[in-house]
């Protein structure tokens, strides 16, 4: 049970303030705020963006971000296993075990492992993806990242997130995303049930709505199925120990360091905010008579990139019908110009069932070919036209991206299953019918 309010819409102009009277009335920075607070701006995107893509929010605090009474960058990198380089890169199909719960009791950044990804922080192009286990909450700090915005969903447990914004609770088949800049800190449910999942960062522009050109109006995630927190403060005002921020920035961890929470924020106003999605709302779109829609029919949020091309997309597959005729109906046999890494979230996903549980993923790089495995293929040449009524119960996410996806040492050591690769070399050549000719 999600114990918060929320404000609902995708992109829209709110305002919320904890405390009555606390927004300042037709001004965003009044010589005095009500209540002594500090009007400080965050922008998310450049401060001269077209109107329609501008996105920044004014927040009303007790103390303002600048007053940190330390900064450092620690000699030695912090959160080491988050922060590791890429490897070489691989071709071949590669499928990823669930990263393990990890045997010392962690909190969310303690936990982060870095899977792979592409490009860097300092270049502001690319991405990097992270499995994390959450066994302890983030106590007494948060976690600031400048390098780019982050989406983060759980195949396991649940997670309350407290951000400078508000709060929100994450549970398996949710999506948060928070932008650049925003902190927050992450907390376990229930400390019997560790909260596990991924957590993609992307160096690029913002997560946005794809167009939707011919479908229309309706379909795909709507906007009014977004939730945006509500303004809530730490009232606490006597705490000896220091509160950190781990900040983010050019791939490295340093450490601000105040004496008060960060979570101060009595009210804000703006379009830049942390937000939730449940994919269980994702209208599905696809053929009502034959043949197969490409996966980005399935894209859920997208990002573009300064020179507003394609960057990387964030793909829901739900529960739906299949009522194709005269179709082979799971996902073909293919290559793609994009990477892949699907990750399942529950249940199983059709194409390659029971051989990726919850947590785990696929990364099938730019130009590699993959599809259904033999068996499935077997299946499905003798299927019928039935009606499918829903695809057993199954959530994935795939990102897809420009940019094909390096494997850091942990991933390729830790948690490569190194037979996935000749999964498909069973398939059967069928030469006697042309023999005939
Ligand atoms: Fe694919």
């Amino acid at each position: 049970m999600d114990p918060f309010c929320y404000h609902t819409g995708f992109g829209n102009f709110f305002e919320s303030e904890a405390v009555p009277g606390s927004l300042p009335l037709n001004c965003n920075s009044p010589r005095h705020v009500p209540f002594k607070l500090y009007a400080e701006l965050i922008s998310g995107t450049s401060q001269s963006a077209p109107r329609h893509e501008n996105q920044c929010t004014w927040v009303y605090r007790v103390q303002p971000s600048v007053a940190a009474c330390e900064w450092t960058t620690p000699t030695q990198a912090l959160f080491p296993l988050a922060t590791a380089g890429l490897d070489q890169i691989t071709a071949q199909p590669t499928l990823l075990k669930p990263s393990p719960v990890p045997t010392t009791q962690e909190d969310f950044l303690a936990s982060l492992r870095c899977l792979g990804g592409a490009g860097d922080a300092l270049s502001q192009r690319g991405y990097r993806i992270y499995t994390f286990c959450v066994q302890l909450s983030m106590d007494r700090c948060a976690f600031c990242n400048a390098d780019g915005s982050v989406a983060i969903f759980l195949h396991k447990g649940s997670l309350k997130i407290q951000t400078e914004l508000g709060w929100l609770q994450l549970e398996v088949g949710e999506v948060l995303i928070v932008p650049r800049g925003i902190s927050f800190r992450v907390l376990n449910s229930d400390s019997a049930d560790p909260g596990q999942g991924m957590m993609l960062e992307v160096f690029d522009g913002l997560f946005v709505l794809p167009d939707q050109g011919m479908i229309g109006t309706s379909g795909l995630a709507s906007s009014r199925d977004f939730r945006i927190p509500v303004a809530a403060y730490d009232k606490t005002e006597v705490e000896s120990r220091t509160f950190i921020i781990y900040h983010k920035f050019g791939g490295v961890f340093h450490i601000r360091e105040f004496k008060y929470s960060v979570f101060d924020v009595v009210a804000w106003r703006g379009t830049y905010t942390p937000y939730k999605y449940n994919l269980a709302n994702f209208c599905a779109v696809n053929t009502v008579t034959y043949d197969h829609m490409d996966p980005c029919i399935g894209t859920l949020l997208t990002v573009r990139d300064d020179a507003k091309a394609f960057a990387l997309s964030l793909i829901c597959f739900a529960p739906q019908r299949r009522v194709a005729k005269k179709t082979f109906r799971p996902p073909n046999l293919h290559r793609n110009c994009l990477m892949e890494f699907l990750v399942v979230l529950r249940g199983v996903y059709e194409a390659r069932p029971h051989l990726v549980p919850p947590g785990g993923a696929t990364l099938h790089n730019t130009g590699t070919p993959h599809g259904p495995f033999p068996d499935v293929y077997e299946r499905n040449l003798n299927a019928t036209d039935e009606v499918l009524e829903s695809i057993e119960e199954n959530f994935s996410l795939m990102v897809e991206a420009r940019l094909p996806m390096v494997l850091t040492q942990y991933a390729k050591r830790e948690l490569n299953c190194f037979s996935y690769a000749t999964s498909w070399s069973t398939f059967e050549r069928f030469t006697a019918g042309l023999m005939e000719i």
